[in-house]
């Protein structure tokens, strides 16, 4: 379980978040929702220690995160995918999927190969083919997979969505669904398709300039007709 505890960080003078508190449970899809500039990436980065927050508790299964290394929260079970799919062009699928055994300092065993091979057996098809070859939707696969390399228990997903025709954004979200369902994974999706992250998410927090504006499960979210018109988008 992940909990953040009046979390503030910021740049400079931007205030990016502001007394930020939130759970994500185990074992439960916790769906981040708001507009450009809201504060979602910020947040993602402070918890996986690529940006400092000012003030304010992180808590990952009874650890304090707030003074960890970025480069030790694979061991401590959390990775990051961030937005933008950034692969290494230069790179085979496979190769990419390797590098993503390394943060957790152990040495790749086809059993993970082939886990994520049968998640998405677009990449076990196309394991040969240098990544710069992919389409976007194989590129989001690409990258849920290589942190699926380092055996996760808790996967921050940084905009999967952004860009993708809805079909391709449905299978990726299936294939969480289906990772929380079979291997018990946790997930923080930051999403601005809130329509499309409630479809899949159990609980949803709402961010506003910063601030946490509404804080419930899924299903209430969606149904809420003037938060979906205020901040929402649909
Ligand atoms: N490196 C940075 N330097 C200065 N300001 C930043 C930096 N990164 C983000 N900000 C500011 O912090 C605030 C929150 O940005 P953040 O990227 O966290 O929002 P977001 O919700 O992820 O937006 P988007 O949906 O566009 O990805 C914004 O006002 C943004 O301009
Ligand atoms: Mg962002």
């Amino acid at each position: 379980m992940l909990t953040l505890t009046s979390l503030c960080a910021g740049y400079g003078p931007i205030t990016a978040l502001e007394d930020v508190s939130l759970t994500a449970r185990r074992g439960e899809i916790t769906a981040v929702l708001g507009a450009n500039g809201a504060g979602k990436t910020t947040l993602l980065r402070t918890v996986s220690g690529l940006h400092r927050a000012r003030s304010g508790a992180i808590d990952f299964d009874g650890t304090r995160l707030e003074t960890v290394a970025a480069e030790r929260m694979p061991r401590l079970g959390l990775a990051h995918v961030p937005e933008g799919r950034g692969v290494i062009t230069e790179l085979t699928v496979e190769e990419n999927l390797r590098l993503g055994g390394l943060g957790r300092g152990g040495r790749v065993s086809s059993a993970d190969l082939s886990r994520v091979n049968d998640l998405f057996p677009v990449l076990g098809d196309r394991r040969a083919a240098l990544a710069s070859t992919l389409s976007g939707g194989e590129r989001q696969m690409l990258v849920i997979g290589r942190a699926l390399m380092a055996r996760p228990t808790m996967l921050l997903l940084d905009e999967p969505s952004l860009g993708l025709a809805p079909r391709i954004v449905a299978q990726i979200f299936g294939l969480v669904r289906t990772l929380v369902r079979e291997d018990g994974l946790s997930v923080l999706l930051v999403e601005q398709n809130a329509r499309s992250a409630l479809s899949v998410a159990d609980h949803g927090v709402v961010l506003n300039l910063g601030r946490v504006v509404a804080d419930a499960p899924a299903d209430e979210l969606a149904g809420d007709d003037q938060l979906r018109h205020a901040y929402l988008g649909f």
